[in-house]
């Protein structure tokens, strides 16, 4: 029994495994078909905060797979005084196959998958999103076959999507550059964790998003103040200012494609121009959430 709480809980061969059933799976349902690879079983998904593609994605996903899903928000007390994390994930793992947990602190998901019976996916937490860097990933792929050797240039704040991607790439060999003010970098425990996880992993940061993005094959960009940092957003507004994704930055990566993980700040970290632009993936980048959140299912319930 495996759980996906960090990007580094599948190795680079697991993450291709994952891939090739995604791939296969995306195929049949562009051909209209489904294949019912998980009949009978249940996904529970509690969440601590909202959501459009993770829970949606999940969902159709686990119906595609003949399979179905729970959704669990506020009113069942996850994480609450009405009763331990450990009582909940323990009783929760006796009437589900998996679980997707969404939740404020990475830590709430890390005791869930302590005490679970079945495997965990972290659906997101204020430290990684490790199921959107795999999508990103996997799209990257489709679009420009190998991804070794290239840069995503990430021109944002460095948070859980910066942290999941910086990892991936260092696990699939492409290089990652952050561009962001020095006080949004990554902090010194992270640029820790990375050199150790992956010594030989190119991860530059720097604060000019021009230098950031000149040899980038991607440009990614995720909102400045992430939920939960509502009240920070006025001063990341002043902060990020100057590295707003637009017309201007895009101009020195005209080959590049754009992603981001979406929701975005339209106006702020990117510009309509560039969202909307022919550089711009996002939404095929959030499309495959599902196809590869399917084969990550698939993958942990047994199909390897
Ligand atoms: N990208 C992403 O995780 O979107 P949601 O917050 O809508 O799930
Ligand atoms: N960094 C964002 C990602 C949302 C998918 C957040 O945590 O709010």
């Amino acid at each position: 029994m495996r759980h996906v709480i960090v990007p580094e809980d599948l190795t680079a061969s697991e993450v291709e495994a994952v891939f090739a059933i995604s791939r296969d799976l995306q195929e049949k349902h562009d051909a209209g078909r489904r294949d019912a690879l998980l009949p009978g079983r249940v996904l529970a998904l509690v969440f601590e905060k909202p959501s459009l593609r993770t829970r949606v994605s999940f969902q159709a996903a686990m119906a595609h797979l003949g399979g179905t899903s729970l959704f669990m928000g506020a009113d069942t007390g996850f994480a609450s005084s009405r009763e331990s994390i450990a009582d909940f994930g323990r009783v929760l793992s006796e009437y589900v196959d998996a679980i997707v947990c969404r939740s404020k602190a990475h830590d709430t998901i890390t005791q869930l998958a302590a005490v679970s019976s079945v495997p965990v996916i972290n659906g997101l937490s204020d430290y990684c999103h490790p199921c959107q860097a795999l999508a990103d990933l996997y799209t990257l792929r489709q679009r420009v076959g190998r991804v070794a050797g290239l840069t995503l240039a990430f021109v944002g704040d460095g948070n859980n999507v910066a942290r999941s991607l910086a990892v991936l790439c260092g696990q699939l060999g492409m290089r990652f550059v952050l561009a962001a003010p020095a006080a949004y970098q990554f902090d010194a425990a992270f640029r820790d964790h990375l050199r150790t996880l992956l010594p030989d992993a190119a991860v530059v940061e720097t604060e000019d998003p021009v230098a950031a993005v000149k040899d980038a094959a991607v440009v990614y960009t995720d909102v400045w103040a992430s939920m939960g940092q509502e009240r920070e957003q006025a001063a990341r507004l002043r902060a990020f200012a100057p590295y707003q994704v637009n017309a201007a930055l895009m101009r020195h990566c005209p080959d590049a494609l754009f992603m981001h993980c979406l929701p975005a700040r339209r106006g702020e970290e990117v510009t309509d121009e560039v969202i909307d632009g022919p550089q711009s993936v996002v939404v095929e980048e959030a499309a495959n959430r599902m196809h590869v959140q399917k084969g990550l299912l698939a993958w942990l319930l047994g199909h390897r």
